[in-house]
């Protein structure tokens, strides 16, 4: 019989030397039975029973096993990384050889979740070909199980030719970063007679193979209107709560980043006061001599 792990809204049978709260096995150690991998279809599933899900980016190992602890299904090696790991000022300068050292990063530490990677700019926009051959080095080299790339009605040649390969692809419409000259900055998209446009790529999207969409930064009724016209999961961010899952960056979702946050960011903590408090607490004990202490030494 194929196989057909639990769904992933319910908890794995916890096994007998498992000993973290989630049943995910200490890092470093094998689990005494293997856990389920998140697949495809079980996104499928929790759109038709209507449960939302949550998307978070994971960029390196510690991310991805701390999100998978928390029970979040998919991880996205966002090509975010290039504004928010890298340092770049956009999406764009992020090349496929740091993406596959990333991916390769949270790959080897998660057991569970699904692995969705960026197809970065200018590694796929050429040719259905070029599409496919960088993907085949996300899943040879890196380990991810899916790909994302952006736009509409123009890249379902690609999606096509990756999906008839056998790779999982999610879209990405609405405004799409790697885009962001083209459209004259951050802006929502979809606005009046564009979300009739919105929709058509939605559908086009759906009907070359996609097994997910990411709407960002689209009018909440427009999203609302792409989700109920879609057999598959929409994935909102930005795009208000009629979507089927969310997505954040995980450094706007737990407070590392600093300065003005876009107005769709909801920050669950404040990573980085806690680390600028633990940084300053160690300076300040090196200072004093109060660290090392005896139980520090050899
Ligand atoms: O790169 C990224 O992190 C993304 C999400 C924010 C959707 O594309």
């Amino acid at each position: 019989m194929s196989e057909q792990p639990a769904p992933y809204g319910t908890p794995p049978a916890i096994s007998a030397d498992a000993s973290t709260a989630s049943g995910l096995p200490e890092p470093g150690t094998a689990p005494a039975t293997p856990l389920a991998r998140v697949r495809i279809p079980h996104l499928q599933q929790m759109k038709d029973r209507g449960e939302r899900w949550a998307m978070l980016t994971a960029y390196d190992m510690y991310t991805a096993q701390v999100f998978e602890e928390a029970g979040i299904p998919v991880l996205l090696v966002g090509d975010s990384a290039s504004n928010n790991v890298l340092g770049n000022e956009s999406s764009l300068p992020v090349t496929v050889d740091e993406m596959i050292m990333l991916t390769r990063g949270v790959s080897r530490a998660a057991r569970r979740a699904l692995i969705v990677v960026d197809l970065p700019f200018g590694s796929y926009q050429a040719s259905p070909e070029q599409a496919f051959l960088t993907a085949a080095r996300f899943l040879k080299e890196a380990g991810a199980h899916a790909v994302k790339l952006e736009g509409g009605v123009e890249v379902v040649p690609q999606v096509e030719k990756l999906v008839h390969s056998g790779v999982p692809v999610m879209a990405h419409i609405g405004f799409t970063p790697q885009s962001e000259h083209q459209l004259g900055g951050y802006r929502v998209q979809g606005r009046g007679d564009d979300g009739a446009r919105l929709i058509a790529d939605a559908r086009a999207l759906e009907a070359a193979g996609a097994f997910a969409v990411v709407l960002e930064m689209v009018p909440a009724t427009v999203a609302a209107e792409v989700t109920a016209a879609l057999r598959i999961p929409t994935v909102g961010i930005g795009a208000g709560a009629g979507c089927d899952a969310q997505v954040l960056v995980w450094q706007d979702m737990a407070g590392l980043r600093a300065g003005r946050m876009p107005r769709f960011v909801k920050q669950y903590a404040d990573v980085r006061g806690a680390l600028v408090d633990a940084a300053r607490a160690y300076a300040a004990d090196v200072a004093s001599g109060a660290f090392p202490g005896p139980e520090h030494q050899f």
